[in-house]
């Protein structure tokens, strides 16, 4: 990897996605049981684990972003600014792609900010259910692809450039198709323009919950 990815990328997220700390907040508030943080990236979710997180397994593949999750973890613990035990937490190496869990071992995944970036995202949607336990969840936040008009078409001229700059990221991913086409059920929705995320033509949202059905 290098700087950019390892080091300035990261910074430059932890300013533009400031404002969405209550919805990460209410999302990782529902995580329960056995949990899989899919591209953890830095450990911004690492203080909203509550007691209902009986474990939490961060899975990321870049070894340097992964190191700043384990410093931040201690930092925060430090801090006495954890809701659960550290022990609780285990950070794996790797890609949503291929995952080294067994079938139905997960109660819930997180899918934060990052089905933008996976590389093959219906490989991991696909991945993320065979780990889920029938009856598990994915809770989403994923910025995503403007449904329609003047946005949509500045994504899809701006995100050549965009995934050079993000290290991947993607502008115009339909991940609500992804994880649909990847055999979940919708229990929860939301699709919306979030005034809080920038860029503007980054700023279109999904979150909810879907279901690996039972
Ligand atoms: C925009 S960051 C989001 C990080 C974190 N989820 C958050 O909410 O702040 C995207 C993350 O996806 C990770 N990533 C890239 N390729 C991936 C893959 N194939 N599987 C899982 N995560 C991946 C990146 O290393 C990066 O940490």
């Amino acid at each position: 990897m290098g700087i950019h990815e390892d080091h300035i990328l990261p910074a430059i997220m932890d300013v533009a996605l400031a404002g969405l700390k209550d919805e990460r907040k209410q999302m990782i508030g529902q995580a329960t049981g056995k949990v899989l943080e899919v591209g953890m990236g830095n450990g911004t979710n690492l203080p909203f684990y509550t007691e209902a997180a009986e474990k939490v397994v961060g899975l990321e593949p870049c070894d340097a972003v992964r190191e700043k999750a384990k410093k931040k973890l201690q930092k925060i613990s430090d801090k006495g600014e954890l809701q659960i035990a550290m022990d609780r937490y285990e950070f794996v190496g790797g890609g949503g792609e291929r995952m080294a869990f067994e079938d139905n071992s997960f109660d819930t995944a997180i899918a934060c900010l990052v089905f933008c970036t996976i590389p093959d995202a219906i490989g991991a949607a696909k991945e993320v259910f065979r780990v889920l336990k029938p009856g598990g969840k994915l809770l989403f936040l994923e910025h995503v692809r403007y449904p329609e008009g003047r946005m949509q078409k500045v994504q899809e001229f701006i995100n050549p450039a965009w995934k050079v700059f993000g290290c991947g990221c993607h502008l115009n991913r339909d991940t609500e198709q992804v994880f649909s086409d990847a055999g979940f059920e919708f229990a929860s929705i939301e699709r919306y323009r979030n005034p809080k995320m920038s860029p503007p033509f980054a700023a279109f949202m999904i979150k909810g919950t879907a279901i690996k059905p039972g």
